[in-house]
């Protein structure tokens, strides 16, 4: 007999808790779907999209919901990175919209409405790895770009983008 897909059951279990036509704090399993059809089409199942960061208590998950369904998504997390010298770091990671909606201004929504959470949290500067299609988007939201692109396996080339809060 299969499994239950724990991660399935949590997700539908969020799901009827979503609120419409909003930009909130989402649960983790609330952003598998996206992650799975816009970021990780090597991967096949909930499951393998859930990161090991994702359920520590400084991690937060941002989601716009539309017309019942979550069109945009994004993950922060405390990380730092050495390239910088601010004590207080995050991460921003997994940002994806529905393909159908791009170009809408959920992203965007995902990110100002992290960056005021952050400031209220007193972080001083979000990084991430861009990936080279989505630097133009960042660029637009006032990330600024260091150094080359590099390789991340699976996924292709990325530039490390940052925005100070401060
Ligand atoms: C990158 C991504 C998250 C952007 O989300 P989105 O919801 O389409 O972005 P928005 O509509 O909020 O865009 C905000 C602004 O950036 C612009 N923009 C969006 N994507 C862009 C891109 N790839 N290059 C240049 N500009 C872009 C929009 O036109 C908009 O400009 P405006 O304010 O002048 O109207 C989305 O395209 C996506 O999911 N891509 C695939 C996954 C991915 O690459 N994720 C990033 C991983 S690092």
């Amino acid at each position: 007999m299969l499994e239950p897909d724990k991660e399935l059951l949590e997700f539908m279990k969020c799901y009827d808790t979503l609120k419409n036509n909003c930009v909130e704090f989402i649960s983790t399993e609330m952003t598998f779907p996206l992650r799975l059809e816009v970021l990780w089409k090597h991967k096949k199942t909930f499951k393998e999209c859930r990161l090991d960061t994702d359920d520590i208590k400084t991690t937060f998950h941002v989601g716009v919901m539309k017309e019942g369904k979550i069109v945009s998504v994004g993950t922060f997390l405390e990380q730092r990175n050495k390239t910088f010298n601010e004590e207080k770091q995050y991460r921003l990671r997994a940002m994806a919209t529905l393909p159908i909606m791009k170009n809408s201004g959920y992203g965007k929504q995902i990110v100002e409405f992290a960056c005021k959470e952050l400031k209220n949290r007193k972080i001083e500067i979000l990084w991430c790895d861009a990936r080279e299609k989505a630097v133009g988007f960042y660029e637009k939201l006032g990330f600024q770009t260091k150094g080359d692109f590099y390789d991340i396996p699976l996924i292709g080339k990325h530039k490390l983008m940052y925005y100070k809060l401060k």
